[in-house]
């Protein structure tokens, strides 16, 4: 999938090196390791066009902090969440459809489709990890390269430890600085006090990971990307300090599922990507937040 990543880049970059719209190809590579090796990323594949349906996250933030008045019409984010979940569900069904030699190297694909549960909760269960996997992947990917391209060294120090050490720290300190979820929000079941404050059962909690990872008391230069925090004499300090503040994708029963494929496959794609390439950032990044932390795209990288 790497290989097959990096050919795409070649293949999309202008005769500048540039590819000015990194979250599109990031996108598909989401879509792709999503959907597990569905062929999302081979250049002719016209279905990678339906990566572009309208930004859902966008529309989730803008119906779940602004103004209910979807309740009473339809607001314009509403029918945009509407049309975008409606290509998320025909891209579902498809699959569930046309499950082949392609999906049984998915594990997770072939676990849903056999289960012995009805059409529509197959369609659900599809539709949650591929929502849950494209946007998170897409943001953090970017992220990833963008922080890596933009401090010197960083490539050719991924290069030489052949430990990976290095690699693993750039990933580890990309979440540091950040995050795709910023924090974590629970609901919660019974009375609580925290903090001195009075929290009913019921009431929405949310935690700020993101804030206490910036915080200097908890890291030191906590504002720089300094992925030699990790590593060597610093690196026990670092850990203990990150056990409850860094936790980019939750923590307990609602830990994310793809937590472990995401902690390979990142450094995989960026330990290719920087082997590769040269990897330079066009502009300073902008950030927006739809619910995640994304970059306010499109972010033009050169490889
Ligand atoms: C960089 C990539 C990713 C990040 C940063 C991320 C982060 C998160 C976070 C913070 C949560 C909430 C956990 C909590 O509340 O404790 C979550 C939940 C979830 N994630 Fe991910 N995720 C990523 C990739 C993926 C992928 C690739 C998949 C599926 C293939 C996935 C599937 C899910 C699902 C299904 C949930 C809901 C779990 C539940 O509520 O029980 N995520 N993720």
């Amino acid at each position: 999938m790497a290989d097959d990543w990096c050919c795409l880049l070649k293949q999309l970059r202008d005769s500048n090196g540039q590819i000015s719209n990194l979250e599109q190809v990031v996108g598909r590579l989401g879509l792709e390791t999503s959907c597990s090796r569905m062929g999302f990323l081979l250049p002719d594949r016209e279905s990678c066009i339906r990566t572009r349906h309208p930004s859902t996250f966008y529309c989730y933030s803008d119906t779940y902090f602004g103004l209910p008045l979807w309740k009473f019409f339809k607001t314009p984010s509403y029918k945009r969440l509407a049309e975008s979940e409606d290509t998320i569900y025909r891209l579902a069904m498809e699959l569930i459809e046309s499950s082949d030699e392609a999906t049984t190297e998915s594990v997770v694909f072939q676990s849903i489709l056999k289960a012995n549960i009805d059409e529509r909760e197959k369609t659900a269960a599809i539709i949650d990890f591929i929502a849950a996997g494209i946007h998170t992947l897409k943001n953090s990917l970017v992220f990833l390269l963008y922080l890596v391209a933009k401090h010197p060294g960083t490539q050719e120090k991924i290069i030489q430890d052949e430990t990976k050490a290095y690699l693993k720290a750039c990933v580890m300190e990309t979440f540091r600085i950040l995050p795709t979820a910023p924090c974590l929000a629970r609901v919660t079941e019974e009375d609580l006090e925290l903090s001195g404050y009075r929290i009913n059962a019921g009431s929405v909690v949310i935690c700020h990971t993101a804030i206490a990872c910036k915080d200097d008391k908890n890291f030191k230069q906590a504002s720089e990307f300094r992925p030699e925090r990790w590593l060597d004499e610093e690196k026990s300090e670092t850990a203990s300090n990150a056990t409850f503040l860094l936790t980019p994708f939750g923590a307990g029963r609602r830990i994310c599922p793809g937590k472990r494929f995401i902690e390979h496959i990142l450094p995989k794609i960026l330990e290719y990507t920087v082997k590769k390439f040269d990897v330079q950032v066009v502009n300073p990044m902008e950030l927006q937040f739809e619910f995640l932390l994304s970059a306010k795209g499109p972010t033009a990288m050169i490889f």
